[in-house]
């Protein structure tokens, strides 16, 4: 449901997964139906989710529309009976996505939430470096998710482009939580929704994260930086081949107690950088994969409802922070 941006990427990964059939298309403009229908004539097509629920029976909806309609539709969805892939963020505040996920447990189905990130190789290739401890401890970490648009009608910069970040970082740092936000951000467009916003993120045992989000930069920047003790790495989202560099550089502090002056000593570590292999598979697919096992009951790696309210926290944080100029909002 949704065939705009976004939506046609869902319906070709669902054709060509091996674990679905794509039953049926819907979108409210029937331009968009017609045009990405296209390529699934035996789909059904239809304007109007109801009618979808009724023709195609679906056993899971995808709800890839503006997140204003993500809690009306996602509930349509499994009232009818169906398992709910909804795009991130899964609602526009704490209270609608705790009533979804209420919803889904009552029917006794799966909320999942779309967070591609996490399936990409580069993404896994810089949670294992945490995990098998290559970083050491991490220092920092600082990212930059800028391009020109593509606006949203109904959410601003933050609730569209931090779900990413904050889903890899969920992903990387092993559910590590958010303690304390901090959020500023400015608007330069007639609609009023912050374009650009800056974002701190604490995390329990001291951990910062820096987010640097906006829809107004000539050229599109994905680039996350891990600050570790042992070693550094880059992710680089746009590179085409080396997305992932990781850097033997580090920089130690001894303190000198010699004659009782304490002097801080610190050395730097220039060594080499590599860029490992990385699986450029689709995200989708193997997102669609993990999906299709977790509905099996398989143990699986898919993001549930838990994982995207979380998120919607965090980002309503960020927003009472904006609206108090960048007050240290608590979690
Ligand atoms: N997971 C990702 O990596 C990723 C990437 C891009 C967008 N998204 C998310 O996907 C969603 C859609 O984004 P987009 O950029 O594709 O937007 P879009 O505006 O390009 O497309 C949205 C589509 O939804 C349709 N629509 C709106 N309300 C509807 C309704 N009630 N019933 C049926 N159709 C309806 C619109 O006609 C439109 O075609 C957003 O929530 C966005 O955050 C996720």
């Amino acid at each position: 449901v949704g065939l705009g941006y976004w939506g046609p990427n869902l319906a070709r990964n669902f054709q060509t997964s091996a674990d679905f059939d794509l039953v049926g298309l819907c979108d409210q403009d029937p331009r968009r139906v017609e045009r990405a229908g296209a390529p699934y004539p035996s789909a059904t097509q239809t304007t109007d989710i109801a009618e979808l629920l009724e023709k195609a029976t679906p056993d899971l909806v995808a709800i890839a529309t503006p997140v204003a309609s993500h809690v009306p539709l996602s509930k349509a969805a499994l009232e009818f009976g169906a398992h709910v892939l909804c795009e991130k963020p899964i609602a526009r505040s704490v209270r609608e996505a705790e009533e979804l996920l209420a919803l889904a447990r009552k029917q006794r189905l799966h909320l999942f939430v779309d967070h591609p990130f996490k399936y990409t190789g580069a993404v896994r290739v810089v949670q294992q470096l945490y995990a098998t401890g290559a970083l050491g401890n991490l220092f920092y970490i600082d990212s930059v998710r800028i391009n020109l648009g593509l606006f949203q009608p109904d959410v601003d910069v933050t609730w569209d482009l931090a779900p990413h970040d904050l889903s890899i970082l969920s992903y990387v740092l092993g559910g590590k939580n958010v303690t304390h936000v901090r959020a500023t951000g400015s608007t330069h467009n007639p609609h009023g929704f912050i374009d650009v916003a800056y974002v701190d993120l604490e995390y329990k045992g001291g951990l910062t994260a820096h987010l640097h989000l906006s829809w107004l930069s000539p050229v599109k920047v994905r680039r996350m930086i891990f600050s570790g003790s042992r070693s550094s790495c880059i992710y680089d989202d746009v590179e085409a081949s080396e997305k992932v560099r990781i850097y033997d550089h580090g920089v130690s502090f001894e303190v000198d107690d010699v004659e009782q002056r304490r002097q801080v000593l610190v050395s730097y570590r220039r060594g080499e950088m590599r860029a490992p292999a990385v699986d450029l598979r689709e995200a989708l697919a193997a997102e669609l994969t993990q999906i299709a096992a977790h509905i099996r009951g398989a143990p699986s790696g898919a993001s549930l409802g838990d994982e995207g309210l979380e998120i919607v926290r965090i980002l309503a944080a960020c927003e009472t922070s904006l609206a108090k100029d960048g007050a240290r909002v608590a979690l």
